[in-house]
């Protein structure tokens, strides 16, 4: 079975943050962040927003893009690393959308690198499962976890959802291997690096006052949280612009293309130097290089959908033009793939 990326959108809060707004909080101003990381603005969700609904939001758009009915929908991969339920939040989207044919949802947690491993996950279900339409959705809210007091971090991040529609299609009738939508992919993860970017559990509380010392109750966890983004940027930038060229090399070479023949280097929007670094070790001239991070900053899972989308819908990427794109990120994880609109 062949796949075909057939629809997507994306949405983002309606609250913009610019790096004037931050400097009233941080001591930064627009030059430093602009020129360090290409960021201009951010959108920020709210206290009362909800980051389901607009991963929801997103979901619809890529729905009605490819023209596809949400009963028709039998996959949905949520991508994320702030769900709003411990539990997951695929099924409340799936059921949101009203996917109600049989259908399965469930999220995936890879930081940056989530929708990547999202994607690659959609076409091995195709491929393996028998599965028709899967929705694969990438959005984050890490400002809920950023540390508002760190301007090494805080300038970096904003919140937003992307969505793309994922459809099984038979090779001998609408899909033959020139128009499959992933060629190859390579994926990878590294936990010796966790330590240079994380956002671990808070040390556990125990109630002292309702178990005496040494009682099980005593011993029991009182309930948790996680702490706020801790990161070493130059150490996650140093590993960035080592792995991820690597990476899409390794990717190119099993789909048997060179880098001249890609269209577009569509990368997660981590920092502009990075995507500029990636692109001079592939030899890729600036104008074939995907960026939005001026607008939204690091979205995390939803950069690489909410790029796409805004690039497909403003008619940069067109029918049948091939991407290289790449997420890296917490973990340590990265991967690529290389896929065709
Ligand atoms: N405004 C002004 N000055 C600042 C700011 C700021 N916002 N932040 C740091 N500085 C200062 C530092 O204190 C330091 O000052 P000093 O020289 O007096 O000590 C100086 O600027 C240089 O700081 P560096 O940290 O060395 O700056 P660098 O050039 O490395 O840029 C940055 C920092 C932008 C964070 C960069 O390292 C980066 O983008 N790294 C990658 C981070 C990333 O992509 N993380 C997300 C991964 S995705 C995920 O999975 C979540």
């Amino acid at each position: 079975k062949g796949c075909k990326l057939v629809g997507c959108g994306s949405a983002v809060p309606n609250l913009l943050i610019s790096n004037d707004d931050l400097s009233k909080i941080v001591d930064t101003n627009d030059e430093w962040i602009s020129v360090r990381t290409g960021i201009r603005n951010r959108r920020i969700l709210s206290q009362k927003d909800s980051l389901t609904a607009l991963a929801v939001e997103a979901a619809k758009k890529a729905l009605e893009m490819a023209k596809v009915d949400p009963e028709e929908v039998d996959l949905v991969l949520m991508c994320t690393s702030t769900p709003e339920d411990l539990f997951g939040s695929a099924p409340q989207i799936q059921k949101a959308l009203g996917c109600k044919n049989n259908p399965l949802a469930y999220d995936i947690t890879a930081a940056c690198s989530g929708f990547v491993l999202g994607l690659v996950s959609a076409a091995c279900h195709i491929r393996g499962g028998g599965f028709k339409n899967v929705l694969v959705i990438g959005a984050d809210a890490l400002s809920r976890y950023v540390d508002w007091t760190d301007r090494g971090s805080c300038i970096l991040f904003g919140d937003a959802a992307g969505a793309v529609l994922v459809q099984g299609k038979e090779k001998d009738d609408a899909c033959d291997s020139e128009e499959d939508g992933l060629f190859a992919f390579d994926l990878h993860s590294d936990g010796g690096g966790q330590r240079h970017l994380n956002a671990g559990m808070k040390e556990k509380e125990t109630d002292h006052e309702i178990g005496t010392n040494g009682s099980l109750l005593g011993q029991l966890p009182k309930g948790s949280s996680y702490s706020c983004i801790q990161m070493n940027g130059k150490e996650v930038f140093r590993f960035a612009v080592r792995v991820v060229p690597q990476s899409i090399e390794l990717a190119l070479e099993k789909a048997g293309l060179t880098g001249s023949s890609i269209d577009w280097l569509l990368l997660h929007q981590a920092n502009q130097r990075i995507l500029d670094a990636v692109a001079t070790r592939l030899q890729l001239p600036s104008e074939r290089v995907i960026s939005n991070l001026a607008n939204y900053g690091n979205t995390s899972a939803a950069s690489i959908p909410l790029a796409l989308d805004e690039a497909v819908r403003s008619g940069k990427v067109k029918p049948g033009h091939t991407i290289a794109t790449a997420g890296f990120g917490a973990g340590l994880t990265w991967g690529s793939a290389i896929i065709r609109w």
